[in-house]
């Protein structure tokens, strides 16, 4: 297994609270979100179905509800499944904030 890389995602200021942002890191396409100040990033693609969090997502709260089948994901613990139809948690990547910049180990 290879090792993370640290890349830098963005400046802080590009991920407000609460708002899902799409980007592509080291040809993965993830998803930002700041929750209660602290930025976490997961793949781009619900577990349930192939389906782009960033289009169809929507954060709720502490929770990102998939909005094509009503899949509900838990951010405040490692987006595990709160309500079906999927059944895998997302699949999320350490993120890490200094001096102003978001940075992705990916
Ligand atoms: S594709 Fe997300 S809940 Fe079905």
């Amino acid at each position: 297994m290879a090792l993370a890389e640290k890349l830098v995602a963005g400046p802080s200021g590009d991920f407000p609270e609460g708002k899902i942002i799409a980007k592509r890191i080291a040809g993965k396409d993830v998803i930002l979100i700041r929750r209660q100040g602290v930025v976490q990033c997961y793949v781009d693609e619900c577990t349930h179905q192939p389906v782009k969090l960033s289009e169809f997502g929507e954060v709720i709260g502490g929770h990102l509800v998939c909005h094509a089948h009503g899949g509900t994901f838990d951010l405040d613990n490692k987006g595990k499944v709160i309500c079906d139809p999927p059944y895998d948690a997302l699949t999320g990547f350490i993120c890490d904030e200094v001096s102003g910049q978001v940075s992705v180990f990916i």
